[in-house]
């Protein structure tokens, strides 16, 4: 485990691609999730990628892209945040935690209102993120429910929200 230096948050900058690729890999242990993240990011798929630099060198990344909930007219537009990855040299520090929680801010800033996940509840749920299916919401995906979360960013947002999470193409693959 490496000593703490100076951290901070930001949306990713051009020069930061090829690192946060290799940051992405090293995490997941295979490259199936950094190409992801390019394939998203050259498709403009990428509603916002926030990285987390410790003096200066990025070790952490989260992606977020378009969702659609339900068909039709009465769909809702949200994000999915994925991938989200820390260099595993400062995994278990609290730097993905800071990450995420900066990410949401920068989301509902943007004027965001609802985000998805499928993730580890256990660090998804301290965000407020809560069983999807639960509030009607439903992964196109089989997954255990209690990995399939979601977020209001604003209050009030899931109001008449219900159906299928619509993902873009790269996720859905
Ligand atoms: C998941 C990940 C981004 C979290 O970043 P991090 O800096 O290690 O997270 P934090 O130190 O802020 O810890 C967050 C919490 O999530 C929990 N957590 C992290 N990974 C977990 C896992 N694989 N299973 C269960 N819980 C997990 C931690 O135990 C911690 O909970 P605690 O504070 O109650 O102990 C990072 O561990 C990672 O890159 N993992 C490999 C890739 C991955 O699985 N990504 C998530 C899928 S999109």
């Amino acid at each position: 485990m490496k000593t703490a230096g100076k951290i901070a948050l930001r949306a990713e900058r051009r020069r930061d691609v090829p690192v946060i690729h290799q940051v992405v890999q090293a995490a997941f242990g295979r490259a199936a999730e950094a190409d992801l993240v390019d394939a998203l990011r050259r498709g403009g798929g990428l509603a916002l990628s926030a990285v987390a630099t410790i003096d200066g060198r990025v070790i952490g990344h989260v992606a977020f892209s378009p969702v659609t909930i339900g068909a039709g007219n009465g769909s809702t537009p949200g994000l999915a945040l994925a991938p989200a990855a820390v260099d595993p040299e400062f995994q278990g520090r609290g730097i993905g935690s800071r990450l995420i929680g900066w990410a949401l801010d920068e989301c509902r800033r943007q004027g965001h209102r609802l985000v998805v996940v499928l993730g580890h509840p256990r660090l998804y749920h301290r965000f407020g993120f809560r069983d999807a299916e639960s509030c009607g919401i439903l992964s196109p995906f089989p997954v255990p429910p209690e990995v399939f979360m979601v977020l209001e960013l604003v209050q009030g947002a899931m109001r008449g929200c219900a159906g299928e999470v619509r993902y873009r193409p790269e996720l859905s693959r």
